[in-house]
This record gives C-alpha cells, sequence and structure tokens, in this order.
C-alpha cells in the first residue's frame, strides 16, 4: 500500500518532522507539556474547538487530536488554499496582530493560524481545521496510511 513508516525516536522534545505522504507534507511534532498546556487556554479562540467539522479519524476526535498527547500527526495543507503553514512553537511570543501566540502554526500566505492541535482560529481565511491523516503507532515507529 501507500503507507509510509518513520522511526521517530531521534525526534527532540518541542520539534517537527516532515513525512511524505501522498505527495502531502504530514507534520509530525513531539508535543512537550508546555505545548499540551495551551490547547485549554485556547479553546475559546477557536473557530471548531472539538473538531465537529475537520477531516481526521475517529480516534483523534479529542482535545489533543491525536492517539498519543504527546505526538501530532497532521497535514501541512492549510485549509484556505493549500500553502505549507509554518512551524511557530514559540509559546508566549507575541504574534504578527500583536496578541498572544500560545504556539501553533502560521500559514503566511493569507494569514492563516492554527493551534498546536491544528485547530484553526477565528477570523482568519481558513475554515477548517488541518485535516489528520490515518496512522498508527508502534513504540517509536510511526505508520502513516
Ligand atoms: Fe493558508 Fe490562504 S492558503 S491562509
Amino acid at each position: 500500500g501507500a503507507a509510509v513508516t518513520q522511526d521517530i525516536s531521534s525526534v527532540e522534545a518541542g520539534q517537527m518532522v516532515v513525512v511524505k505522504y501522498r505527495g502531502k507534507p504530514i507534520y509530525v511534532v513531539k508535543r512537550t507539556e508546555e505545548m499540551l498546556a495551551t490547547l485549554d487556554p485556547v479553546q475559546s479562540l477557536l473557530a471548531d474547538p472539538n473538531s465537529d467539522e475537520s477531516l481526521q479519524p475517529e480516534y483523534t476526535k479529542n482535545q489533543t487530536r491525536s492517539l498519543e498527547p504527546g505526538l501530532l500527526v497532521v497535514e501541512g495543507v492549510c485549509t484556505h488554499l493549500g500553502c505549507a503553514p509554518g512551524f511557530r512553537p514559540d509559546v508566549g511570543a507575541a504574534d504578527l496582530g500583536g496578541n498572544n501566540w500560545y504556539g501553533g502554526f502560521f500559514c503566511a500566505c493569507h494569514g492563516s493560524k492554527y493551534d498546536l492541535a491544528g485547530r484553526v482560529f477565528k477570523g482568519v481565511p481558513a475554515p477548517l481545521n488541518l485535516p489528520i491523516p490515518d496512522y498508527s503507532l508502534d513504540g517509536t515507529i510511526l505508520t502513516v496510511g
């Protein structure tokens, strides 16, 4: 099949690696406790906090949108017009609008913002959360597809 596997043991806490799957970049982020702690405070700022409208497997329909909270696996494809959002994990920094930035992904094409679970913020062009592909984990081996 088209599934791809990647050993993620060398990915450091707080870092992202990109895996190619069916021509799409899949963002794989090892989330720290600090990063996970941002998911709750941003809840009211999000367009679809419970991911009711987003594309994702049933087993990722939780606040962290993941099988294991410490690992985010999400398509790096902006739901507006398909640019690749940049990884902006800098929790606590001021964002481009002068607000507190909790960390996440910023699409420079038209300014869409996503949190560290790939959930889209209100008031940006992107309509939906970043999609999550089917994936599984076997120890440190990630299989996408
Ligand atoms: Fe990302 Fe338009 S493609 S904001």
